[in-house]
């Protein structure tokens, strides 16, 4: 398995292309199932779970070629109708091939995700809205088994007790846009990627309105066809490098951003007194004085996003105060705290809140990733560390950026991958 060593207390100085978007890529890609025909994807991100995602399509019968940052996807005549555990275990976002596999066959076979380190992740809203559109559903030694007879549209309350689910949304719309009839999803996830997904489907010739907002309305046709696709930018990937610049005192463009997609941590950046300048489509970050505390919650799109939490707190970890982190959307998303405090932070846990006590700064530890956003943090807090530190585990840091650690080197860090 491989490290990251880190040697901290560099300022990150100049400019980072963002990759394409991995949360925009894994449905887009499993939307490719609703037509026999040529798909073209460009930006598409080439990381683990870009790889994973091409494996359980391929499992389907699936031919895909990746050409540079394109993947070219024909599914033709699909052979089976089954992801099994092995795929679905190691990535949750593989779920979402059920709503196309149920709108293209009437029939999927789709292993239950199981829990991970930030959550019991559970599926009840998947199942409720492809229940809704006419599919028997039953769970078969963890398998969901799905079948449909015939598929009609509906209208359905998609919201969770955490409130709209992006896959969810994901997975009955995909399933919509082959089903007779108008299918309105309420509470439907308003997220950049959802909308990247509609967008997608609408080229591929489905008929689907008021996608960004809570309402989105889909009316079923008969055929998709092939199309060809940008994938937008990821606001994560791009979100987690304003956050490095930041950190390290740096001054960094970050290139390739829908500046519309950041807001939510723009501003509170700018409110712990980051400078941040925005451009058509990138941003200019940069931070002298010191870090005031800010207490941030998450939300889903377009309030702050879950995904940055863990970055946001390696920052106020050594902010010049007490900041508060609520988690709304997964409120055991906190696995980092732990290998933070190992690094000399002082934050405290209180079920959904944790309490960040600012220090001056943090001292290089060997560290322990547990999840994709929390290997992040954990690289993030070894820039600014003083002296060394070793970040292990990452191939969860692998599943979602593209090349990290190559692109903070050329910002001038001093990190490199070693086996662990
Ligand atoms: C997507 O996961 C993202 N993954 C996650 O990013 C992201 O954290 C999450 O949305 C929230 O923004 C991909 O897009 C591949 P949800 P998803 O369904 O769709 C609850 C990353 O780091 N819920 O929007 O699986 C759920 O427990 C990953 O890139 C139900 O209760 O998340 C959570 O509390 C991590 N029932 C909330 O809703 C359901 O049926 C939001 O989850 C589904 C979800």
């Amino acid at each position: 398995m491989d490290k990251l060593v880190i040697e901290g207390g560099r300022p990150l100085k100049g400019s980072v292309t963002v990759s394409g978007s991995k949360n925009a890529l894994l449905p887009i890609l499993a939307a490719t199932l609703l037509t026999p025909e040529k798909c073209v994807i460009k930006n598409a991100p080439l990381l683990s779970d870009t790889y994973t995602m091409l494996r359980i399509l391929r499992h389907l019968g699936v031919s895909a070629e990746i050409d540079g940052s394109t993947i070219h996807v024909k599914s033709g005549k699909l052979k089976k109708f089954n992801a099994p555990y092995r795929f679905v275990s190691t990535m949750r976002a593989s779920f979402c091939v059920l709503g196309p596999l149920l709108a293209r066959l009437k029939k999927a076979e789709v292993s239950l995700p199981g829990g991970c380190v930030i959550g019991i992740r559970p599926v009840d809203l998947h199942l409720k809205g492809l229940k809704a559109l006419g599919a028997n559903i039953e769970i078969k030694e963890g398998y969901v088994c799905a079948q449909a007879k015939r598929l009609s549209g509906k209208q359905i309350f998609l919201g969770g007790s955490f409130g709209s689910s992006v896959l969810a949304t994901a997975n009955v719309m995909m399933a919509a846009t082959l089903t007779p009839g108008t299918t309105i999803i309420e509470n439907a996830a308003c997220e950049p990627e959802t909308v990247d997904l509609a967008n997608f489907l609408n080229r591929m010739g489905a008929k689907i309105k008021g996608q960004g907002s809570p309402r989105i309305e889909i009316k079923g046709v008969k055929y998709l066809s092939g199309a060809k696709y940008e994938i937008i930018p990821d606001r994560i990937e791009a979100i987690t490098f304003a956050i490095a610049a930041a950190l390290s005192k740096g001054e960094v463009t970050i290139k390739n951003v829908r500046v519309e997609h950041l807001s939510a941590v723009i501003e509170k950046l700018v409110e712990a007194g980051v400078k941040v300048k925005k451009g058509k489509n990138f941003i200019f970050v940069k931070r002298t004085g010191s870090l005031r505390p800010v207490d941030i919650t998450t939300l889903p799109y377009p309030g702050f996003p879950t995904d940055v939490q863990a970055q946001f707190m390696a920052l106020m970890s050594v902010a010049s105060g007490i900041s508060v982190i609520t988690e709304k959307i997964y409120p055991d998303r906190f696995m980092h705290i732990s290998e933070l405090n190992r690094m000399g932070a002082q934050i405290f846990r209180q079920g959904p809140y944790s309490i960040v006590h600012g220090v001056k700064n943090l001292k290089g530890a060997q560290v322990m990733a547990s999840d994709l956003r929390a290997s992040a943090a954990l690289v993030l807090a070894g820039l600014i560390a003083k002296d060394k530190t070793e970040v292990f585990r990452i191939y969860h840091l692998d599943r979602g950026y593209e090349n990290l650690d190559k692109k903070l080197t050329q910002l001038g860090a001093r990190i490199y991958r070693g086996k662990q």
